[in-house]
């Protein structure tokens, strides 16, 4: 019995998280030198779209203070997008001033989630939003949408699929060119992610969803390839699996980028990125943190 083709897109963007999400979690805060040293060395790897830290309370998340030096330090470099969080309009006002050519704004499906995150509610942060897209996208500004707890919530378990595809499309219909579905505490499944996907391409475009999962589960790669079978071309990842979020109790790192290239590479799908000098940037990174590297593939690689 021959098997259906399975249809995947030929190329993909990769979107690094790993010097924003990545760090975000981490005990040990680095300054902005080394963070800039880091997100210069994952361009070095060939990845184009590096998130490069977050303009928020200093003490909500410690590890991005000097968002804006690390912001100045990179750029110059207009080979790559440099995006950075911004939840509201002094965060905005500080990523401008720093030199942002992109910011992405990050929203949730759940209202525990979203008030403890950004001490609001969904509709009050979709206020918020309005009047940061307005401002951003007259400076000639790009703006991602982020829409956390996707699959699941730490404080409210499952989240319901409608509530995702509802703040989805205000993202987009504010004005915000992607949005990246985060499974911030890694629940969601193959399956689920699929049906997740079929429903959000009801409404929304292909070419503007991302895929944002955490490892917690250990099934971030499979709903990955699920994602790419619905026709999903940008991956958010984050090298050597770092990140978590500190409003997400227990949740682990990101997919690591290095695992999804590998994976990429044996589906021949094109994503521009050199592995070798990758796993290096992971080992390099986790040496600095004092910690174990986390992707499996940077494990395996001698
Ligand atoms: P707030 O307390 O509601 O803000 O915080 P406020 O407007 O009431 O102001 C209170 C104080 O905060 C004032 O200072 C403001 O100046 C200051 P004071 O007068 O008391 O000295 N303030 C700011 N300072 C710096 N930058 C700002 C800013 N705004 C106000 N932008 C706020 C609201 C959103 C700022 C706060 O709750 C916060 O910083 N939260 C942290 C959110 C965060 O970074 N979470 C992690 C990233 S999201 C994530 O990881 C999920 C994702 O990866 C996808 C996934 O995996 O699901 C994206
Ligand atoms: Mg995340």
């Amino acid at each position: 019995m021959s098997l259906p083709a399975i249809m995947l897109p030929t190329e993909v963007s990769l979107v690094e998280v790993g010097p924003r999400d990545g760090l975000q979690n981490e005990p040990v805060v680095l300054d902005s030198k080394t963070r800039c040293h880091f997100a210069r060395q994952l361009a070095a790897c060939g990845l184009k779209r590096i998130e490069a830290g977050a303009f928020v309370h200093p003490q909500r998340v410690p590890q991005m203070v000097d968002s804006d030096q690390v912001l100045k330090g990179l750029v110059h470099d207009t080979d790559v997008s440099w995006p950075v969080l911004v939840p509201n309009r002094q965060g905005l006002e500080a990523a401008i001033t720093a030199g942002a050519r992109e910011i992405a704004v990050f929203a949730a499906a759940s209202e525990t989630f979203s008030q403890h995150n950004i001490n609001c509610s969904i509709s009050e942060s979709i206020e918020r939003f309005c009047e940061v897209v307005e401002s951003a996208s007259a400076e000639g500004l790009k703006i991602r949408g982020y829409i956390s707890c996707v699959m699941g919530c730490p404080y409210e378990g499952p989240v319901d699929p409608e509530t995702v595809a509802r703040v989805s499309k205000r993202l987009i219909d504010l004005g915000c060119y992607e949005v990246s579905l985060g499974d911030t505490i890694g629940t969601g499944t193959p399956l689920q992610t699929r049906k997740l996907i079929d429903r959000l391409l009801d409404i929304i475009p292909a070419d503007q969803l991302a895929v944002h999962f955490h490892d917690t589960y250990g099934q971030a790669l499979a709903n990955i390839y699920a994602a790419l079978q619905a026709g999903i071309t940008t991956i958010d990842s984050s090298v050597s699996g770092l990140g978590g979020c500190p409003y997400a109790k227990g949740a682990s790192g990101n997919v690591a980028t290095e695992d999804v290239v590998y994976m990429l590479n044996g589906l021949g799908i094109k994503h521009g990125v050199d592995l070798e000098k990758l796993i290096e940037a992971g080992r390099s990174i986790c040496k600095i943190l004092g910690r174990p590297v986390m992707s499996k593939v940077n494990l395996a690689s001698t």
